[in-house]
């Protein structure tokens, strides 16, 4: 009896590992083409005025969207993740330093990366948030390849991406934003110019930015990623529908709410929030305040 009940354990427990390395195997490989595909997007180009003011603005984008906290803080790359279960994640050295971008990288090339999230030859880029950076303005995205095209070189020569098991299965299940390029809409023209009076046009621009994690209705949901916090509702339905426009504004700018809760910045990017302007911060509380 016994080992007819032991027989059967064991035959269970097989057909489970097999199902289950079946399902995995058939995630990686469906992965595998997804990160493979070759793309083909018109080549475009725009305008790039180097002057001052533009080169300000590129900074101030730099600093706000955050490309310093996966690209460093020269922009000279980084291994942002690297373990076992998540895999290697590499953000692109963007100087012309070794192990840089080529010499040869123009507008056109930036704008495939910025605007449809593709490398030069037409692979998807991974984990990179083109889907947010389309969604700048012409004016803007100028802006920003011009600052980004002067910045001085660094010489840092880094691996290539590696994803473990956790990233394929989450990316497969659509719970991690690999493949930004499967989600932008490439057929969208950008806008020439973004509302920048304070108001609720401007929060909704730059509270694009806060969609990746609060998610695209900004009411919040699972934790990013196992062992991170669960990602709050930041509309007026939640905490922030209660704060006044200073606590708001002092939140974003210290990392901790005026419930006492401290915000750690790998978390919610609170140092990348706190490099918006006043009159930005503002704009995004009176957008998220208006979303019921
Ligand atoms: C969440 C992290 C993250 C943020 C934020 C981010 N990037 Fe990236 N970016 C990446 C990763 C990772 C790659 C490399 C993708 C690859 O090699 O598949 C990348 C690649 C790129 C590339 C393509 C380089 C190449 O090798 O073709 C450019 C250009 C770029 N990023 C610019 C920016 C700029 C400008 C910003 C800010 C507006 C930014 N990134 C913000 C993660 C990020
Ligand atoms: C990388 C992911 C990420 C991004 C990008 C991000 N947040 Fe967060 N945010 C979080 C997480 C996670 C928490 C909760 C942290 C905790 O509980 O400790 C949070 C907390 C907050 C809180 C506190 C809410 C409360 O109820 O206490 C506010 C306000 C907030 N975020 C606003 C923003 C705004 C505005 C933006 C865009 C400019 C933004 N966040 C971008 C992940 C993010």
């Amino acid at each position: 009896m016994i080992r007819k009940i032991l027989k059967w354990t064991g035959i269970v427990l097989a057909a489970v590992a097999l199902v289950a390395t079946g399902t995995y195997l058939f995630m990686s490989f469906s992965m595998k083409n997804r990160m493979d595909k070759t793309y083909k997007f018109e080549n475009e180009t725009i305008d790039i005025a180097a002057d001052s003011a533009a080169l300000a603005r590129g900074k101030h984008l730099v600093a706000i969207k955050g490309c310093q906290d996966c690209h460093g803080t020269d922009l000279q790359g980084k291994v942002m993740n690297d373990d076992g279960a998540i895999g290697r994640l590499v953000a692109s050295n963007l100087t012309n330093g070794k192990g840089g971008l080529p010499v040869d990288y123009k507008t056109a090339d930036w704008l495939m990366a910025l605007r449809h999230g593709v490398h030069q030859d037409g692979k998807p880029l991974l984990f990179m948030p083109s889907h947010e950076t389309t969604l700048l303005s012409q004016q803007d995205m100028a802006a920003l390849i011009a600052y980004c095209s002067q910045i001085p070189d660094v010489d840092n020569v880094l691996p290539g991406n590696d994803l473990g098991p956790i990233a394929v299965v989450m990316s497969y299940l659509g719970k991690m934003p690999l493949l930004s390029v499967e989600k932008i809409d490439h057929n969208r023209p950008m806008v020439a110019v973004a509302d920048s009076t304070e108001g609720v046009a401007q929060g909704k621009y730059l509270a694009v930015s806060c969609s990746g994690c609060h998610r695209e209705n900004f009411k919040g949901g699972e934790p990013l990623a196992p062992g991170f916090p669960p990602v709050p509702d930041i509309t007026s339905s939640g905490h922030v529908g209660k704060w006044t426009k200073e606590q708001f504004l002092a939140t974003l700018t210290s990392g901790k709410t005026p419930e006492g809760h401290v915000l750690k910045n790998e978390d919610m990017p609170w140092k990348m929030t706190a490099q918006y302007t006043r009159s930005e911060l503002s704009s995004l509380y009176q957008y998220l305040q208006s979303i019921q």
